[in-house]
Parts: C-alpha cells; sequence; structure tokens
C-alpha cells in the first residue's frame, strides 16, 4: 500500500486554479474542496491530505516535511528561498513583480523608501540596479504606500493591472514574471519517488 502523500495548497486567488489543474489531470477532489472552512482535507481515494495555507506559508510546511509536496508562487520562492526542490511549472495564476508609484514622480535622492510584501526580492532588484533604498514592510494594500505618502515607490505583485489603475498608479520596471509551481521536500522526493513520479507524470499531461 502506498504512503499518503501531504500537499500544501495556497489559500486564496491560486487555490481554485490549483483544484481546477488536479481535478483536470484526473483527481477525484470532494465538493468539500469549493465551500469548507476546513484547513485539512483528506482524499483517501487517492491517498492525498491537502493542508491548506496561506501563500506565504506552503514553501515552510514542505521545507520542514510537514508536507510532501506543495504549490507556491515563483513570487514566495523567490522571496523565501526555502529548502525545497521545484519540480514543475504549473503555469497558473500567471502574474508578475513590478516596481510602481505615482505617474511622473522622481525617487528620493536619499535613501528612498520602496513598501513591499517582497523585502528580499525588492532589496535585491534595487541592490542590483545600484540603488541605495530603505525598505518598509508591509503585509498586504501596499498599493496605499505611495498615495499617503509612506513610500517612493512599490514593489508588488500585478495581474490584472486593476488595483494599480483604480489608485492611480503606473508601473515603472517588471522586475519578473511569476506562476505556480510544484514544489517537494528533499528526503519526500526521495522516499516516496514513485507516489511523486506519478502525480508529475499526470499533472505534466493536462499542464
Ligand atoms: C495582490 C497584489 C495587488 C493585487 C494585484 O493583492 O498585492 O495588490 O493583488 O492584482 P490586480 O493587478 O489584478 O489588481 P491581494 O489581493 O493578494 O491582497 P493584498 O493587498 O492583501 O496583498
Amino acid at each position: 500500500m502506498n504512503e499518503q502523500l501531504t500537499i500544501a495548497m495556497p489559500k486564496g486567488r491560486i487555490f481554485t486554479e490549483a483544484v481546477e489543474l488536479l481535478r483536470s489531470a484526473g483527481f477525484d477532489l470532494p465538493p468539500e474542496f469549493d465551500d469548507s472552512r476546513k484547513l485539512i482535507i483528506d482524499v483517501e481515494e487517492e491517498n492525498f491530505r491537502f493542508i491548506l495555507a496561506k501563500p506565504m506559508d506552503v514553501a515552510t510546511y514542505v521545507e520542514h516535511g510537514v508536507a510532501d509536496l506543495g504549490i507556491a508562487g515563483k513570487d514566495v520562492l523567490l522571496e523565501e528561498e526555502r529548502d525545497v526542490y521545484e519540480l514543475l511549472d504549473l503555469k497558473i495564476s500567471g502574474c508578475y513583480l513590478a516596481v510602481a508609484g505615482l505617474l511622473d514622480t522622481k525617487m528620493n535622492d536619499v535613501a528612498p523608501k520602496i513598501a513591499t510584501k517582497y523585502p528580499n526580492i525588492a532589496a535585491a532588484y534595487f541592490r542590483e540596479q545600484g540603488e541605495q533604498v530603505e525598505i518598509i514592510k508591509l503585509n498586504g494594500s501596499i498599493e496605499l504606500a505611495p498615495l499617503i505618502g509612506l513610500a517612493d515607490r512599490i514593489v508588488d505583485i500585478v495581474s490584472t493591472g486593476r488595483t494599480l489603475k483604480e489608485n492611480g498608479l503606473v508601473e515603472y520596471e517588471t522586475i519578473t514574471n511569476v506562476t505556480s509551481r510544484l514544489i517537494v521536500n528533499p528526503v519526500s522526493y526521495r522516499i516516496k519517488d514513485e507516489q511523486i513520479s506519478e502525480l508529475v507524470k499526470k499533472l505534466n499531461e493536462v499542464i
């Protein structure tokens, strides 16, 4: 009998697309997936246990081995640099990371302020550009920062572009494209190699 696979899923906007992808790969996920507050969902027929985590935390569960696999945005993987392997680009939830701010504004000459949920990515980006900046870490609604004078620029995810537009902000530079990835704990990958390869094969057929 195969051992159970524990898969960490990101709650929020990636979740629906990830569930859709798993279903199209032939996995029979119960209706509980569509409307439930449960944080652990067992799917006995498939021998899967799903845990529902905040997107930023998925790679943490996988690194610690309490989840064998996870679905995580490339943004999170770049920001967190967790000790996990990236197995597949699932090509879902496409968006990108960009530098944005108020229209026609220059950054402050001395230590311009950058507000972001991604302090490591933002720091690395401006370091590469040779700009000394002060990073201000926020947890959401990043677009507020330039509007109320907290920061000169933001580094944030752009998906449809609506949030920027409706708040009168414009993009200055694109940093990198982002899609969701299937990640695996290195030890699980060795021990549960057969089941994981089977899952990867099925997913690969529908990506
Ligand atoms: C994300 C991101 C932007 C917005 C971009 O925020 O941080 O604010 O979505 O999407 P759009 O280009 O389609 O408008 P999220 O909704 O995850 O909430 P947050 O502000 O709490 O981070």
